[in-house]
């Protein structure tokens, strides 16, 4: 699959990445059918199936519950084959998030992911926000301790997935990564996507089918050819529990390209 720089950082990521909160977790989620969470053998095979299609972005969360330790099995031996994102902020513990913006509550979500991913750095780690985009930035030491933690080799890069266009205007000031939701539905990232990859900022998009509620012919259609950003955009993050359905989704995409 074809392979995009990472804005201005050293990293390039597949153009489509995969998202794996359905592997870990599927209470409180906002999918339009409940489904069972795969086993543990099933969730190994998924992650391979997806790494055999070529995806190399792989995104995950403390959020996504079992997720992070399903995918350190499953990527023991193939850690150089992947660009692992992971994120601070929330965690998901006896089927409740917590939120926790505090560098603190970081360095031990960091320390926690590291242990259940089993390697020794990420390649991207983002706040993980609740919508207090600007709180979050401006009022906690969230923003310096990811800067130490780059600093310090755990992280390759860092920067913000959060819910509104200021958030991500001010993560401009610091972050190499902005993860953004952005739709056929919701457009309204798309100035901010815009100044932050002409900046050199990496940009990932997520919930580009809606969580599963948009079609996805046309809502593929529309991030990856027809959007004025699509030329922009380092990697669409797709969530799915199925390497099939996600070998359709390239068929699409390169169908449409044609
Ligand atoms: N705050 C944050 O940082 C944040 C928030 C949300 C999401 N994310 C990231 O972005 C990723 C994607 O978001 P998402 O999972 O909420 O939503 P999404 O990618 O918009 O949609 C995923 C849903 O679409 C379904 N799907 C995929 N391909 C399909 C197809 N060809 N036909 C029909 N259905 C299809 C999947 O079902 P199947 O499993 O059955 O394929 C899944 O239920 C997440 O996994 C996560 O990594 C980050």
């Amino acid at each position: 699959m074809d392979q995009r720089p990472l804005g201005h950082t050293s990293l390039s990521v597949s153009h489509i990445g995969w998202g794996t909160v359905k592997i870990g977790r599927n209470t409180s989620v906002k999918f339009p059918e409940a489904f069972e969470l795969p086993s543990e053998e099933e969730a190994v095979a998924i992650a391979l199936g997806m790494l055999d299609l070529g995806i190399t972005l792989v995104d995950t969360a403390p959020a996504y519950g079992l997720a992070e330790a399903r995918l350190g099995i499953a990527l023991a031996g193939r850690r150089d084959d992947v660009v692992l994102c992971t994120k601070v902020g929330e965690t998901f513990e006896d089927g409740k998030s917590r939120h926790d913006f505090t560098g603190d509550a970081a360095r031990a979500n960091l320390h926690q992911s590291l242990q259940r991913l089993r390697t020794d750095h990420v390649d991207i780690l983002l706040v993980h926000s609740d919508g207090r985009d600007l709180d979050i930035q401006q009022e906690t030491d969230l923003v310096e301790t990811l800067e130490q933690m780059r600093q310090q080799g755990l992280a390759r890069t860092i920067g913000f997935s959060g819910k509104t266009p200021e958030g991500a205007r001010a993560a401009m000031d610091w972050a190499d990564v902005l993860m953004c939701e952005y739709t056929i539905e919701d457009r309204s990232h798309e100035t901010v996507i815009t100044q932050a990859a002409e900046a050199g900022i990496g940009v990932l998009l997520k919930k580009v089918l809606g969580s599963g509620h948009l079609s996805p012919e046309a809502a593929l259609r529309f991030v990856l050819h027809d959007a004025p950003i699509a030329p922009l955009i380092s990697s669409v993050v797709i969530g799915s529990l199925s390497a099939e359905r996600m070998r359709g989704n390239l068929e699409m995409m390169r169908r449409q390209g044609d």
